[in-house]
This record gives C-alpha cells, structure tokens and sequence, in this order.
C-alpha cells in the first residue's frame, strides 16, 4: 500500500474529512494504489485505457466499450436506501435499516480492491455557485478507470469543488468486484446499491455500468439529492429541462419534467425541431434526466440540471429522430459508446435504429463481442447492439445547448409536464391549473406494463414522477413536500400531461412524435400566456384543434387528431379504479391529493 497522505498531498486534495475519508476507503479496499483524479486528466486516462484495451478507439476521438453481459442496467431490486428511521420507508425505496445494511457492505467491500488502483473522484453536481452547491459536492471512490472517465463527462471533476466544503460531502463508494462471480440476477446474487441517507453515504458494490457506477449521476444527483432536498426545501426530480423563446413576443419558457425511464427525455430535451414551425421559436437545451428545483428569494421556482453530461440511450437515435444527439456524438467529441455494436476494422459503431444494417458484416461484432458473420442461423436476429446500450457526451458538445447552461441561479420555471407511455386514453396533451391536481397527476403517473411485468392490458405500471427506481423516503412525505414547495411559490409554474405514444388499433403511433413534440408544448406555453383557452375537460384543459399549430403534418396524423384530442370517459373512469389502490398504498397521503383524486372522480361521473 503506497503513501495515501503523500498522495493527497500532490494532488492538492487539503480537505480533512476528505483525506480522512479516502485513507479509511483505501485501508478497507485493499487497493494498491490511490489516484486523485480531475477533469485535466482525461486525455491520459483515455490513453492508459486504450493501451489496457479497456476502451477500444471509435474513430478520431470517439471511444467504445463492453460492461460484462449480466452487467447492463440498474439493477432496482438490489438497489436499497438505508437509514436509521423506520419512518423513511416507502413503498418503492427497499428501505433497510442503516445499521444492517453498513457492515453487509464493509464486508463485500473488503479486500475486494487488492491489486487495483483506487481512483479518488471529487466531483459536484451544480454548476459551482448554485444555491444548492452545498447538497451538489461528493467524492466517489472507484476502483474502475472506465467510471473515471464516464464521471468526467457527466459531473464537473477536480479537487478545487471539494476543498473548501468542509464536511459537506457525500460519500460515494464503489467497488467493482469479481464480475464473473457474483450471481447476478439468481438467488445467490450478491450486489449490493446502497444509498445510506441520513448518513449522506453511497456503498454500491458488484457492478461497472451506468447509474450502478457513477455514483454521481442517480445515487446523489436523484436518491441522495432528493433525501437532503426533503429535508432541506428543495426538489429534486428524473426531470428533464428546456427552454423555449418565442422570437415574435420575445418571452422566453423553460418546461422541465419527468418521463419514466425509456419514454422519452432525452428525445424530447434534445431534438425540439424549432424550424419546423415557422422558425418563431427558439429551443434550447438544458438537461435531459435530472433537475433540482427550488423556491429563489423572488418566489420565483427556479430549476437547475446537476449533471455536466448526457448518457442517452442509444437505440433507435438518428438524424430523423435526433439529429441534435447525432451532432453531440461525432468525432472529436470525446463521446463514449457502451454495449452497442463495433466494427474492429474500420472503427465504426452502430445500434437497432440508426439506419440501415450494415450489410457488409466484415469487422461486425455485437455488443458482447461475438463475430456477427458467425452467428448460428437462430441467433441470426439477435439485436446486434443491448437495448439499454448507451452514449456519454458532454453538455458542451450539445449543439443547442442554453447559453447559461452553467448559470449558478438555474432558470425560472414555467412549466411541469409529466409523460408516461400510455396506449389509449391519455391524450396528446391536457393542461392542469391547480396545484394540488398537476402534483396528483405526477403521482399516478406511469408507463405501460410489458407483457413481461405481469402487467394487465390497460393497467400502468406506476412510477409517481418518474421517481419510482430513485425514490428514497416515503411516497406520503414525497406528496406533502411537493405541496410545500410549489405551495411557497408565489408564481405558480402550470403543470401538463403529455403523451406522444397513443396507438391505433392497427398499432401504429397516432401521433408522430420526436422533433413534432414542440407543437403542443407551443400551446401549453400559448395557453400559460392566456393566447388560447383549449377545452375544460374532467382531466384538465386540452388544445381545440385549430389552436395547435398543424402546418406540415401528414394527411394520417390530421385524421387520427381527434382521437388524441379527446377523453374517453369510460376508460378514464376505470383507470380512477386503478389509481385509488395505487395511492392507497401510500399511508398518510395528504388529504389535498384525495381531495384533488375525487375532484377528477366526481367531473369524470358529470362529464
Ligand atoms: P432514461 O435515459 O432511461 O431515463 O430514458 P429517457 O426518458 O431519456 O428516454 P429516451 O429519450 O432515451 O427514449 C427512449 C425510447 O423512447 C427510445 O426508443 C425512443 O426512440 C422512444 N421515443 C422518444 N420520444 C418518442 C416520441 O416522441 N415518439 C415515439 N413513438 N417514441 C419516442
Ligand atoms: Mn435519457
Ligand atoms: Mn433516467
């Protein structure tokens, strides 16, 4: 075991809860040798994990890698939060308590690093300034050189953020561990993703991709970020955000929200098509899965995205879907491509959506390294590229990225739409007033049930906010802290439903989607601004269908409008069935919420 104190001491790393912190890490790891790391250190580690094979070369300054085939998402039901207070159990968060769940960790943990390097990441999750920058610092111990560099694209890296914190960080473990042994998915499995809240301290063990990893992104930037916002005022959400200028009157919306997982942030943050509506508005992009949120001294709501990167999924992007992605992922952009397909003669990548297969299979393999030309003929149709597989990039090579993307006093907001997948019922778009009904609506949001998730046709899984997987105290408490915080708002933000994955009976998408979803964000915003009143429905307001700006759809999409321009009523009031048992489970929901639930009810029975 090298020198930890002379090791710190070089790079400058003077805090000394830090210092104490890293030294006790590494004694418990094992590892070899400790490595503070910053953001000036990219361009050798990318080299070290070129010449380590870790990474192979995608191009001029584009970068491929493998996780290990059982490793290739979160990993929900070995994710935990721990705290000392049983009242922080919720429904979703697998609360355990702390004192069980630490030394389970320390024991995994220990020895697990020998012969490795421990990387010592000090990181912030804010733009450095921000009124929550307090909540936003961690550092994250690694023993992987692949979630090194994935954190440098995501966060902002160096020791400068830390130093003069004080104690005011948290804690972020990770320990890769024996991949190949850890029984990953079977009785016998033994990783373990915990969040110890109260203590301000993440213990993740047994995995090297993703939110698994990056300690910084879901396990502070959601879990631990929204534990201290419960206690301390402010919101933090899976929320994506945007603004949008309207060029003819000058005003500026920024409209943030929560989609569940895979239903379409990052699409909708990034790829808004400004042009196609008359060049009148102007789209900019702030963030595409996190957005703290918090009441400024103005009254004001005013958001933030904590991260300094996206990890997009990567299936089905394009130059028709998101030709903005596209832009953000060329070469010379330091982006880093995991678990899709590579070409090992000619450096390219590719995944299920990004065009054309290519048909020449010469260099090809998939995304667990098998040769795709000697594919067995029943795996002839196997996706080449994982379906969760991903991209890193930076917000800076975000081509519409905001000017003050990294302006310390975050943006106002205007708007909170929530989005599920829904098939029926849910229409294009409907606008909600009243607090406590747009803070309902987020609650029973969800997506629909796979066939695969003992789902029942027309039944949602639930995902409140889209928080379900990042939740980490109790639903109940989640609502009431909603309420007071928009509550404190003096300028109340509008809230929205959006649902861009309605079907025909035939199956198809009723309504095109993508870089079309401005058109009724335009008249959300138009309605905020009292230029349209829509239609007052049980569920809220939807747009008439002259106020939607229609210019250029195709003929199918004008003729299939009516149907995700209306409210089948029936179908409405069975899903207030559904969710009358979905909040029930929430113990000590605030009044204010049922009240809002029977309100819908009882305009559903008149309407
Ligand atoms: P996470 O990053 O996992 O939190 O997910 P996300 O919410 O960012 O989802 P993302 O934007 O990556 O979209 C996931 C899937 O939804 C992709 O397969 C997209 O092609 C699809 N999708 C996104 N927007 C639309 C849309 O407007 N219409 C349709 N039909 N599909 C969409
Ligand atoms: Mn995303
Ligand atoms: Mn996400």
């Amino acid at each position: 075991m090298v020198d930890v104190e002379r090791t710190l001491d070089e790079a400058g790393l003077t805090n000394p809860h830090v210092r104490e912190y890293v030294a006790h890490w590494a004694n418990i790891t094992g590892a070899e040798r400790v490595e503070v790391v910053s953001a000036a250190d990219d361009a050798r580690l990318i080299q070290e994990a070129l010449d380590a094979g870790e990474l192979l070369p995608a191009g001029e300054g584009r970068y491929y890698s493998r996780s290990y085939y059982k490793d290739t998402a979160r990993a929900e039901e070995r994710t935990i939060v721990a705290t000392s207070n049983e009242a922080d159990k919720g429904v979703y968060n697998n609360w355990k308590p702390a004192a069980e769940m630490k030394p389970k960790l320390v024991e995994l943990m220990t020895g697990a690093s020998v012969g490795k390097t421990m990387y010592v990441i000090p990181y912030l999750m804010s733009p450095k300034g921000s009124p929550v920058e307090k909540f936003a610092a961690g550092v994250e111990l690694t023993d992987n050189r692949n979630v090194v560099l994935q954190m440098i694209r995501m966060s902002r890296v160096g020791v400068e953020y830390i130093n003069d914190l004080g104690n005011d960080f948290v804690r972020a473990v990770h320990v890769t561990g024996d991949l190949e042994n850890l029984g990953q998915g079977t009785p016998d499995d033994k990783r373990y993703f915990v969040t110890v809240a109260d203590e301000r301290t993440i213990l993740h063990f047994g995995s090297s991709y993703g939110g698994n990893a990056l300690l910084g992104k879901i396990a502070h930037g959601l879990r631990q970020g929204a534990y201290d916002g419960w206690k301390n005022g402010f919101l933090v959400e899976q929320f994506m955000l945007l603004g949008i200028t309207d060029k003819q009157t000058g005003k500026k919306y920024n409209i943030c929200g929560g989609f569940p997982s895979a239903s379409g942030k990052t699409n909708l943050a990034m790829t808004l098509a400004p042009d196609a509506l008359g060049d009148r508005y102007y789209v900019e992009f702030y963030g595409d899965d996190i957005a703290w949120i918090w009441v400024g001294d103005d009254g004001k709501l005013y958001g933030m995205n904590p991260e300094n990167g996206v990890f997009g999924v990567a299936k089905d992007t394009n130059e028709k879907t998101n030709p903005t992605a596209i832009d953000s992922i060329v070469p010379g952009t330091g982006a880093i491509f995991t678990n899709v397909a590579y070409n090992t003669v000619t450096q390219e990548v590719w995944w299920e959506g990004r065009g054309e297969k290519p048909t020449d299979l010469n260099g090809w393999e998939d995304w667990k390294g098998e040769v795709i030309a000697d594919r067995a003929p029943e795996n002839a149709d196997d996706p080449w590229a994982h379906p969760n597989s991903r991209f890193t990039t930076t917000l800076a090579n975000v081509p519409n990225v905001a000017k003050d993307f990294e302006a310390p006093e975050g943006v106002e907001i205007h708007g909170i739409i929530f989005g599920g997948r829904t098939r029926d019922r849910e229409p294009l778009i409907r606008a909600i007033k009243d607090v406590a009904e747009g803070v309902y609506d987020g609650l029973t949001l969800g997506a629909e049930a796979t066939a695969a998730a003992d789902g029942l046709e027309g039944v949602l899984r639930y995902d409140p906010m889209s928080m379900r997987p990042f939740m980490s105290y109790s639903e109940a408490d989640y609502a009431a802290h909603w309420l007071e915080v928009i509550g404190r708002a003096t300028t109340k933000p509008i809230f929205a439903h959006v649902n861009w994955f309605q079907r025909g009976e035939d199956g198809r998408f009723l309504w095109p989607g993508y870089r079309e979803n401005l058109r009724p964000l335009n008249w959300l915003m138009q309605f905020l601004n009292g230029e349209v009143e829509g239609v007052q429905t049980a569920v809220g307001v939807l747009p008439k269908r002259e106020e939607l700006n229609l210019e250029g759809l195709d003929e199918q999409t004008l003729a299939d409008l009516d149907t995700i321009l209306s409210i089948d009523v029936p179908r409405w009031q069975q899903e207030m069935g559904f969710r009358e048992k979905h909040l029930a489970q929430f113990e000590g929901l605030p009044e204010e919420i049922w009240e809002a639930h029977r309100r819908v009810a009882k305009a559903l029975d008149e309407a």
